[in-house]
């Protein structure tokens, strides 16, 4: 047993096939599936030297399935089931949903009409008792009450105002000991404020927006191990500053419809 637990769906239907983010425009079709099968193998094959990685089966004409951190939020054994924005998606969580209580998850299910993107938007802190919780493209606000009974943590919204970073993944990570990188523009200005006065100046990484559209906040942090899709010399020099390894996995096809690494694995051990 390794020390973490992931889930990864393979990419036997992945392909760009609608339009539901900005990466995703001027795409359609336009995946290299064969080239997205051997990327997703690497990074299958670096996660599995650090962790454990489970696997769902995927299912036909759900393109997106592959990004299974939009799955749910893990958190210990329960797990607060996706309800997606877009009708494209909807089909998946009960796909989800399935995995998961057959994994032995306690699987809790959101209102109707809450809108809510699991571990797309919610991001458990790695050094205070915190969720941070994105909203404002994909997940609602109306949310926050029900994430805050369920995993008993103090919830901090963060209110995101670029479509391109749509979710909180693609623009902020959590890291191992309190730490974090993100990019401050994809917040409103509270948010931003919110951000830096809980994370300390030496604990927080900034990254330009030449470096945000690489995708480099959608981050897999296993401890001292940070893998991503590509990282800047000034990035890496920091990471490595703070003790941690910086591995690259390459996932140019799957960024055409909007998601790196860290979309493309959910964590089940949220303690
Ligand atoms: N095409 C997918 C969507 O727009 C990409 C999801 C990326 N996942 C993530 N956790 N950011 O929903």
């Amino acid at each position: 047993m390794k020390q973490s637990r992931f889930l990864m769906c393979p990419p036997t239907h992945f392909d760009v096939e609608y339009v539901i983010n900005p990466w995703m425009e001027g795409q359609l079709n336009a995946a290299n599936t064969r080239l997205a099968s051997a990327q997703w193998s690497s990074f299958h094959k670096l996660l599995s030297d650090v962790a454990d990685v489970a696997l769902m089966p995927p299912v036909n004409g759900l393109p997106d399935l592959v990004f299974t951190a939009n799955a749910a939020l893990v958190h210990r054994d329960s797990a607060v089931l996706s309800s997606f924005r877009h009708p494209e998606r909807q089909p998946e969580s009960r796909h989800y949903a399935e995995w998961l209580t057959a994994d032995g998850f306690n699987v809790r299910t959101l209102p109707d009409g809450i809108r809510f993107e699991g571990a797309g938007d919610a991001l458990i802190d790695r050094g205070r008792p915190l969720l941070w919780f994105g909203h404002g493209f994909r997940s609602d606000l109306a949310a926050k009450p029900f994430l805050e009974r369920w995993t008993g943590l103090e919830v901090q919204p963060l209110r995101l105002r670029d479509s391109r970073f749509y979710h909180l993944d693609t623009c902020f990570c959590p890291l191992e000991e309190g730490l974090l990188i993100y990019f401050p523009e994809a917040f409103d200005e509270a948010s931003r404020s919110a951000i830096e006065s809980r994370v300390p100046a030496d604990q927080r990484f900034a990254l330009s927006d030449a470096e945000a559209v690489t995708f480099a906040c959608n981050a897999v942090n296993i401890g001292k191990t940070v893998i991503l899709n590509h990282a800047s010399p000034e990035t890496a020099a920091w990471l490595t500053s703070r003790g941690f390894d910086v591995v690259p996995s390459g996932v140019s096809e799957f960024m055409k419809a909007g998601g790196a690494t860290k979309c493309l694995s959910l964590r089940l051990d949220e303690a």
